[in-house]
């Protein structure tokens, strides 16, 4: 398998080294949202792989290590002369600051754990990082306690303290490298962003000039100029927003060479077949071949009630849809497919590759739908994954761009296995499958209705395969019960529940148990994640 990396945006690129911080893509985040293109790589990573992003500055993100501890992450030898030599300023953050100093000639000193808080900070220095501010300034930042920097190396002075004198900024401007002891990027640190803006655009003079345009157009020109000009390119369409965004772009570039498929998997919303395929074809122009599989993936499904089992199995019955696919257009065009478009997104790219230090060399498997390379180790297409480099938002704004319509944009977020994970057990027993469709749809049209959908990122109902009594016009029944789930997030990776309003829950739950055969129960799930997932498989 190859990747195509787009040679994307490489001037006034910030790189942000990640040495294990939660908050490291946070950083990318803010920073692209500053209208600069930024990209997270390892904080281990080699001297070459950071000259050939040629960064116009570098940030080394925090990290839960101590510099102090064996195999404690570190840049690559010779990086202090690589960025004095190309004049790249460095911002170390937490851990980043305490490498700068260590690796000096400065002294760090161990702390025995690591803590975090809101603390008050003062600055003392008008020169360089608070150019912006005036001495005395105070302001509240989210320190990260950990090590402390007792001896500063030589050239650098404290541009800010604590309230109680602890060193929180450094600098040494001939030199290019800064650091700060706190988190300018979360909103406990309020002036933060003032700060890292100021890094950036007065003492890097960086531009905000990073349009999502840029993207597209690169990525146009790179996918124009990787795939033959007689080369096939196979898609599989999900109707989410992902591959529809990364399908878009694709038939931009190449036209017609371009061929997508929609598997109905039997594990389908309602309606949700008839939906999709009406915007590809009436709004997209995309070339589409709807197979209806139902049969195929639920005989298989039958009797089967392990979660990752049910992955595994529908995981693998696309992969043989696929080949099938690509062996009818070989049959029909006389050439094979040669590359596959995926919609990975940059967050499914950052959590397969774990921060060094971790110990790990792949995220724990939380579900195994998290980890990218879940494709046949033999598979012989090559990938083209033009949404790589993005977060879901900026997909949405690509989408736009390219005249997706908003309302496809803003669909929530379904997951692969379709609603196999939202009936715990065997999904084939039963009308549960139907029922859930039922209850599901009267969910989501009351959401829409309401006027909520776009607050919610995520909002479904669960089937439960239990039976419980109730009475129903006079007649004790014995039926199922639907949970609800709804909540808010801004990855996915982290989640709370959402909060309705109880008349609407009231009217919901009546207008479920009346219409839905088959259910006397309506329960709503508030819990977060963690310690819950979203689904319930
Ligand atoms: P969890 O349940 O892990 O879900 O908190 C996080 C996000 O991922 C979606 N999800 C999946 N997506 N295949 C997918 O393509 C899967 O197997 C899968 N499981 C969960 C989920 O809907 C949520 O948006």
């Amino acid at each position: 398998m190859e990747e195509e990396e787009p040679k994307a945006v490489k001037s006034n690129l910030v790189l942000i080294l990640d040495f294990g911080s939660q908050y490291t893509h946070l950083i990318t985040r803010r920073i692209r949202a500053l209208s600069v293109f930024s990209l997270c790589i390892s904080g281990t990573s080699t001297l070459q792989s950071i000259a050939d992003l040629n960064p116009a500055a570098i940030i080394l993100s925090g990290g839960p290590h101590s510099v102090h501890a064996e195999g404690a992450p570190c840049f690559a030898p010779d990086f202090i002369d690589f960025v004095e030599s190309k004049n790249v300023a460095v911002l170390g953050i937490c851990y980043g600051l305490q490498l700068i100093v260590q690796k000096l000639g400065g002294e760090v000193r161990v702390a025995g754990k690591h803590e975090y808080g809101r603390m008050g900070i003062e600055v003392d220095k008008v020169e360089g990082l608070f150019g912006n501010k005036e001495v005395g300034d105070k302001q509240s930042v989210w320190m990260s306690h950990g090590d402390e920097a007792v001896r500063l190396p030589e050239g650098f002075e404290v541009v800010a303290r604590s309230h109680q004198g602890a060193v929180t900024a450094i600098q040494n401007r001939d030199r290019g490298f800064y650091g700060l002891q706190y988190h300018p990027e979360v909103t406990h640190s309020p002036e933060g962003m003032d700060t890292l803006k100021y890094f950036l655009f007065d003492i890097c003079g960086i531009s905000a000039s990073w349009k999502m345009q840029d993207i597209l157009d690169e990525e146009l020109k790179v996918i124009k100029s990787t795939v033959g000009p007689d080369d096939l390119v196979i898609c599989g369409l999900s109707g989410g927003v992902d591959s529809t965004v990364a399908a878009t772009l694709v038939h931009k570039a190449i036209g017609d060479r371009l061929h997508c498929l929609f598997v109905d998997n039997g594990l389908l919303r309602w309606r949700e077949r008839e939906r999709v395929m009406e915007t590809f074809e009436r709004d997209l122009h995309l070339p589409v071949t709807c197979v209806d599989a139902s049969e195929q993936f639920l005989s298989k499904l039958k009797g089967v009630t392990e979660p990752e089992k049910k992955r595994k199995i529908i995981g693998e019955e696309f992969i043989n849809i696929f080949d099938s696919f690509a062996q009818e257009l070989k049959q029909k065009l006389g050439k094979e497919p040669v590359y596959l478009v995926q919609g990975t997104l940059y967050p499914d790219v950052i959590e397969s590759c774990p921060p060094p230090g971790s110990g790990r060399n792949h995220s724990h498997t939380i579900k195994s739908h998290h980890n990218v390379g879940g494709l046949p180790k033999n598979m012989k297409l090559k990938l083209i994954e033009p949404l790589k480099l993005l977060f879901k938002d900026e997909v949405r704004e690509l989408g736009k761009i390219m005249g997706v319509p908003q309302g496809f944009l803003k669909r929530h977020p379904f997951p692969g296995p379709g609603l196999a994970v939202r009936v715990p057990g065997d999904v084939t027993l039963g009308d549960h499958l139907d029922t859930l469709r039922k209850a599901d749809e009267i969910f989501i049209q009351s959401i829409k209705d309401a006027g909520i959908y776009d607050n919610i990122w995520q909002a479904f109902a669960v089937f439960l395969p239990v039976l419980t009594v109730g009475v129903q016009g006079d007649q004790r029944t014995y039926s199922h019960a639907i949970a609800l789930r709804a909540v808010t997030s801004h990855d996915g990776m982290t989640a709370d529940w959402y909060d309705f309003d109880h008349k609407f829950l009231a009217d919901l739950s009546t207008k479920i148990c009346n219409e839905v055969t088959g259910v006397n129960r309506v329960l709503m799930d508030i819990t977060s994640k963690p310690p819950s997932t979203i689904e319930w498989e």
